[in-house]
């Protein structure tokens, strides 16, 4: 039997071009569709390899899902930049490519990027996700976040809904 080994770690400058490539197939996924096509491409195109090397050295703190080797989903976290909200911490993003959704390692992910916060003396945790984006919605229910703010974001002229979901 073959035994796959799953890691939660800091992205290095070299897991650049993955993370790239993870990002633009889970965010044409999530999106297409929902955001007008030339504004997702445009946000797409921005975060090449070398956008990714220089996120790897901060400020926020990116974490990757490795399954063998395979960069199969990332997260970035760090201080909340919502000042309406208390909560110190803020998952920023966290995305899996389509064909590593639904087996774990959103939750992984998420619990390590909290457990992190935590860590760094973080109190409270927020989070937010597109209204339309209906597993992210449900994902972040499912662990446990409430719903307590909204906002729009605007694409080349079409205005999305964003869900503010914390934890304590
Ligand atoms: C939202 C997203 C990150 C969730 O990650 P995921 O890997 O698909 O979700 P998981 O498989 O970890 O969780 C699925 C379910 O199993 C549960 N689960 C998974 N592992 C678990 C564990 N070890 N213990 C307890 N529960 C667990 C989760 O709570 C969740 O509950 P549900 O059955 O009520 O849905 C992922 O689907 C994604 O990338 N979506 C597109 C991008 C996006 O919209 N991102 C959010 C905006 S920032």
């Amino acid at each position: 039997m073959k035994t796959l080994t799953i890691d939660v770690r800091r992205a290095e400058p070299q897991d650049a071009a993955a993370i790239s490539e993870a990002h633009r197939l889970s965010w044409q996924y999530a999106y297409a569709g929902l955001i007008p096509h030339k504004a997702l491409s445009r946000m797409i195109e921005r975060r090449r390899e070398d956008w990714w090397r220089k996120a790897a050295r901060g400020p926020a703190t990116l974490l990757v899902a490795d399954v063998a080797g395979t960069i199969a989903g990332y997260a970035t976290l760090g201080l909340n930049r919502a000042r309406a909200l208390p909560q110190e911490g803020e998952i920023y993003e966290l995305y899996l490519r389509p064909e590593y959704q639904g087996i774990g390692l959103g939750y992984t992910l998420f619990h390590e990027g909290r457990r992190l916060l935590k860590s760094l003396g973080c109190s409270g945790l927020v989070a937010w996700c597109l209204e339309d984006s209906a597993n992210a919605s449900h994902f972040f229910r499912s662990q446990g976040g409430s719903d307590v703010a909204e906002g729009m974001e605007d694409f080349d002229g079409v205005e999305l809904k964003k869900i503010g979901f914390i934890w304590a």
